[in-house]
């Protein structure tokens, strides 16, 4: 197959990678990549997030499928416009994206379907807000309703920085409040042709920057997949992700069905894992990053067949994704001063060192190359993966590859998987 991927990070790094290592032999081009993707397939450089350029430059290239990465190009409407045209899309619709993109409809999709999720309330003026916190108590969890780039959501235990977080999000729309849950986190991805819903293996990323889950929220630091805790809680991944896929994924591909507002694409569902029962923190329109870079290492089934058969609405036909038994854990390196205002334009060395660790392979971020050496562009960076046959074994292994990476300021936790390791 002739494929376009659109998309600039570590995320399409990986879902590139996947591509590549299906016996088929794909030819992928990837708008507008990176660095690192333009080591392993052809880059253009045109504008991922403009509906038009995307379907003429898809059209002449006579391409089979566009996969789309990132958020960006749906909230755009890329998806409408390549169906509109009959090219076979991987990703939702604007509209449907709004699962991601509005926390508000996303409740809304959840009562109808009668999906477990957080009480929240969602407050149009800061004496709402002030209400719904003191209602539900610390600690305080507030969300901005509208995409916010990761920004959006702050959880503390500070009345004060709660109300002064959603008075300045309110400035930008409304926020939701919502009750705080506990317990561990799973990222579960499913991909829909918006009728048949497949599950992928789950996976836990690490939000925090700093290790033992301190220092503020990120995009993710470092991920593993599968989640061997799950067999004495759930007596086994199956039977978990059979009951996420029962009571929370067909049911709200099937209210959006009915709604008239098909979701068809990736459907990330962000869980905790109460005492209570499972409940929903998220819902995104797109593949997580980093999990994505253990998940689909693991996949043994060819993933083009999984895409494809989301775009055409014919999932059912393809078959069912299944796994290797292998760990696979991926570690961050980020820039010094990420999240806030991350040091750009610094170099970075020892890549080629990289190769010698079994089983470790890199994914791109944010790098560059210039004047023949690569550069740091952005906060995360890049990624590095390890499988091994022991979370023991793929740990050490990511750790000795990171540690031959040289970046000055760079950062990493240095805690990723230590949980599932021995
Ligand atoms: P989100 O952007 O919705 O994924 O939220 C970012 C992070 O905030 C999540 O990964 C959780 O760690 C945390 N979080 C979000 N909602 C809640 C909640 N209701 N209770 C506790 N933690 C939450
Ligand atoms: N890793 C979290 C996300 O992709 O939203």
């Amino acid at each position: 197959m002739k494929i376009l991927v659109l998309g600039s990070g570590a995320r399409e790094h990986a879902i590139i990678k996947a591509l590549l290592a299906e016996e088929a032999g794909h030819q992928i081009i990837a708008a507008p990549g990176n660095i690192g993707i333009a080591g392993d397939v052809t880059v253009v450089g045109i504008d991922q997030e403009n509906p038009s350029i995307v379907r003429d430059f898809a059209r002449d290239e006579g391409v089979d499928l566009v996969v789309i990465g990132p958020e960006a190009p749906l909230v755009a409407g890329v998806a409408d416009k390549l169906r509109a045209a009959r090219i076979p899309v991987f990703g939702p619709n604007r509209s449907a994206a709004a699962l991601e993109g509005s926390k508000s409809y996303a409740k809304r999709i959840m009562d109808e379907a009668g999906v477990p999720t957080g009480r929240a309330v969602r407050a149009e003026t800061v004496e709402d807000a002030i209400a719904a916190l003191d209602e539900y108590g610390a600690p305080y969890v507030v969300k901005a309703d509208g995409l916010a780039a990761g920004k959006g959501v702050l959880v503390t235990t500070e009345r004060d920085a709660a109300i002064e977080h959603a008075t300045y999000w309110l400035g930008y729309g409304g926020v939701l409040v919502e009750e705080f849950l506990e317990g561990p986190e799973v990222s579960l991805f499913f991909v829909t042709d918006g009728e048949t819903v497949y599950p992928l293996s789950p996976a836990q990323d690490y939000k925090r920057l700093l290790d033992a889950d301190a220092g503020p929220n990120t995009g993710g630091m470092g991920a593993y997949s599968p989640l061997p805790w799950l067999d004495e809680r759930f007596g086994g991944e199956d039977l978990f992700v059979d009951e996420v896929l029962k009571t929370i994924a067909i049911p709200v591909v099937q209210q959006m069905a009915a709604e008239k507002n098909p979701f068809s694409g990736l459907l990330y569902a962000g869980l905790i894992l109460t005492e209570r029962g499972i409940r929903v923190i998220e819902f995104n329109a797109r593949f997580g990053d980093p999990e994505t870079q253990v998940v689909l290492p693991r996949l043994v089934t060819p993933l083009s067949a999984l895409l494809f058969g989301a775009a055409t609405g014919t999932l059912a036909q393809q078959p069912k994704p299944a796994f290797a038994e292998a760990s696979a854990v991926t570690v961050v390196l980020a820039s010094e001063n990420y999240p806030e205002k991350p040091v750009t334009g610094r170099p970075i060395t020892g890549l080629d060192q990289t190769v010698a660790v079994d089983g470790v392979h890199l994914v791109h971020a944010a790098t560059a190359d210039v004047d023949g050496g690569l550069v740091a562009t952005g906060g995360r960076v890049l990624n590095v993966v390890a499988l091994g046959t022991t979370f023991t074994e793929a740990r050490a292994r990511a750790y000795d590859a990171i540690g031959r990476i040289q970046l000055e300021g760079g950062q990493y936790r240095t805690d990723i998987a230590a949980r599932v390791a021995d």
